[in-house]
Order: structure tokens, then sequence, then C-alpha cells
């Protein structure tokens, strides 16, 4: 799989009225390499994607294949308008409808029946088919472009933080793909909100861009799926089972009753790990970076009275602790609330569970 993967720069997008000529070039290319069943990654609101034709399973199998995906984690199809559903789903329930005229263009995918016989293999086999239609107008241009539906799973290497920048893109997948469109720093941070519309009431099967607080205000109901939470129960979601987003350093989640018993927390096991010769990151709130003893690895990811900064911040930061190799990571918490229950899944995930309450 050595390829040469293009690069476009688009950074100057600015909405899908107003493309300059390059970057409608790049586009047609763009759009060009997936219609002829390439891959080619591209920024949507939330993370970069790994894009690819969603109704051939040949293709499908390549985007499995570049980022070493499990073979029975399904994709989400991209699309940029609500026609398209029509030759993908057997019904597009109420419950649905109401979300979809909330919600897209945006961070929210809906699990829908599967129309037989479409994506195959983009549904990993299931008989559902989750679908949704990013907020960026590259993305949308892209997909419009081609006429197509399309795969897209995030655009990192399976196991890795998502991409929220062309360059993570590169880092993970140069070579290994036919292309990357480079339009900046995407806004959101995390993935969308995965939800179950094929029931009577939304089940979210994987939180992000998209709150819990906000499903419910236009459907009146929300569930959460018992699997994202507990680890007992299986997660409805097979994305959901694997330990994503792993940095290389051993993360460790630091709970406790107040903001100041975190840190003096933290403020331990930081010393207490130095003290074992060990590299020690810190991953603060910018409120509270400076608290933190000199000597430690301490990335300031967002700031804790906007958690949407936080959210933007995450995964690039889990990323920097790898570029420099700390051996141990201490995390501070976050409020689950709002996007928050988004990031403190992600970070959840990072650390592999591991968590230390005082
Ligand atoms: O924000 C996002 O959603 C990004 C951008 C690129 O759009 N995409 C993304 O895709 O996060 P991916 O493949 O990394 O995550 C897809 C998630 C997985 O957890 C997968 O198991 C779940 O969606 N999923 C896909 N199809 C499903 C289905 N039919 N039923 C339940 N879960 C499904
Ligand atoms: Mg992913």
């Amino acid at each position: 799989m050595d390829k040469k993967t293009a690069y476009w720069n688009v950074d100057n997008l600015v909405d899908e009225s107003d493309i300059y000529p390059q970057t409608r070039k790049s586009i047609v290319e763009a759009a060009e390499l997936l219609r002829n069943n390439e891959l080619v990654a591209f920024p949507t609101e939330t993370v970069y994607g790994l894009g690819g034709n969603a109704l051939a399973d040949d293709t499908v199998e390549k985007i499995y294949a570049a980022k070493g995906r499990p073979s029975d984690n399904p994709l989400i199809l991209h699309i940029a308008d609500k026609e398209q559903l029509n030759d993908l789903v057997r019904e597009v329930s109420p419950l649905a409808s109401l979300l979809i005229e909330a919600f897209w263009p945006g961070p929210l995918t809906l699990v829908m029946p599967k129309k037989q016989g479409v994506a195959h293999r983009a549904s990993a086999g299931l008989d559902t088919l989750a679908i949704r239609m990013p907020d960026h107008p590259l993305a949308l241009a892209l997909i419009r472009a081609t006429g197509l539906p399309i795969a897209a799973p995030s655009a990192n290497l399976s196991g890795r933080p998502s991409p929220t920048t062309a360059r993570h893109v590169m880092e993970d997948l140069n070579g290994r793909i036919a292309g990357v469109l480079d339009g900046g720093p995407t806004g959101i941070g995390v993935e969308s909100t995965v939800v179950d519309v094929t029931g009577n009431i939304p089940v979210i099967l994987r939180p992000g861009g998209v709150t819990a607080e906000q499903i419910a205000e236009v459907a009146g109901n929300v569930a959460v799926d018992p699997g994202i939470t507990s680890d007992k129960v299986a997660p409805k979601s097979p994305g959901m089972k694997y330990r994503h987003y792993a940095p290389a350093g051993e993360m460790t989640l630091v709970e406790a009753d107040s903001q100041e018993q975190m840190i003096q927390a933290i403020i331990r096991l930081a010393e207490q790990a130095a003290a074992e010769g060990k590299k020690v990151g810190i991953l603060a709130a910018e409120e509270s970076a400076s608290r933190y003893p000199e000597g430690c690895t301490v990335i300031a990811c967002g700031q804790r009275a906007d958690l949407h900064s936080v959210a933007h911040r995450v995964y690039d930061v889990l990323r920097t602790f790898d570029e420099r190799g700390v051996d141990v990571i201490f995390s501070e918490t976050f409020p689950a609330k709002g996007v928050g229950a988004a990031i403190m899944n992600r970070l959840n995930k990072a650390a592999g569970g591991k968590r230390y309450i005082c």
C-alpha cells in the first residue's frame, strides 16, 4: 500500500456559495478519485473523515484495510441532500424526520432501517445503516460532486486519536490513501452523536457533538445505551466496544468531589510517578494548568468554563502526549453534561477505563 497521497490545501473556503476557483478544482479532482473508488480524506465539522464510495463493497474494504479497522465495525454514510436517503433506507420515521429537521446538516448520525441490497459492506452486514449530513461546506461540496453516499470513518489508524487536522491524517495515512483535502482544523473536535431511531424514542449509542439535552428538547425524550457507561453491558454500537483513542502513555482519569481535591491528587500522583523515574504528562484545563509541578509535561486542553473548547482540543492533546513520549498521563475530569458527555466518553476510552477516585 505505498501510494502517492495527493494533498490539496483549501484552507480558505468560507461557505459553499463562495468557493474559490482553485478550491473548486481541488474538489473536482478529489471527487473524481472518489468516483474511481479511491479513498480521500476530508474535513467535517467534527473530525476528518476517510471517504470512499459507500455503494462499492471493494472500496469499503479498502477503507477497513487502510485504517486497520476491525471488520465488524460498520461505517457512517455521509450525504449532502436528504433525497439521497430514499435509495438507502426503508423508511424515514416521524422521529427520524423530527431530528433531521432539527439537526441536519450537523453532528448527528441516525441509525435507520437499511434498504435490502445496498451498502452491505459499509453496514458490516447489519440490517440498519448509520447516516449523517455533515455541516461543513467542503464536505458537502465534495459529496455533492461525487453524486454518491460517502462512507467515512474518522481518518485515523484504528486505535489512534481521531484526526482534527490534515496533519493528523497525514501522520496516520500518508501513502495508504489517494488524497487529503486540507480545510483547516475541524470545529467541534469530537465525533457526531450516533442515535438509534428505529424505535419510538431516540437512543444515544455514542455521545457526540449534539447533546442528549438538545435531542430531548426536540424529541421530548431520550435514552442512553447503558453499554456506553457500564463495563458489564455490551454496547449496542459495535464501535463502542473497542479501546479507541489510546495514547501510548498509560492514562489515568482523576476524580474527586471538588476541583481543588482533584488538582491536589494529580500533584501527588505526578510527584510519585516522577520519583519513580517516569516521564509524566498532565492533561489540564487552562484554568489550572499552572498549578502542576515543573518538569511535568502539562498540556492545556481548553477552558473548563467552556467545554466546547475542551472538545475542540482533546484529540490533538492526546496526540501531543505521544509526540512528547510521556510514560504516564494524569488527566483532569470534566462534568459529563452537554458536550462534556462526549469528552468524558473519549477520555475514558483513551484511559482504557482507568480511574483514580479520591
Ligand atoms: O463525526 C463523525 O461521526 C465522524 C465524521 C468523519 O463524520 N465519523 C466517525 O465514524 O466517527 P467512525 O466510523 O469512526 O464511527 C462510526 C460509529 C462506530 O461507533 C460504529 O460502530 C457506529 O458508528 N455505527 C455505524 N453503523 C452503525 C449501525 N448500523 N448501528 C449501530 N452503530 C453503528
Ligand atoms: Mg473513529
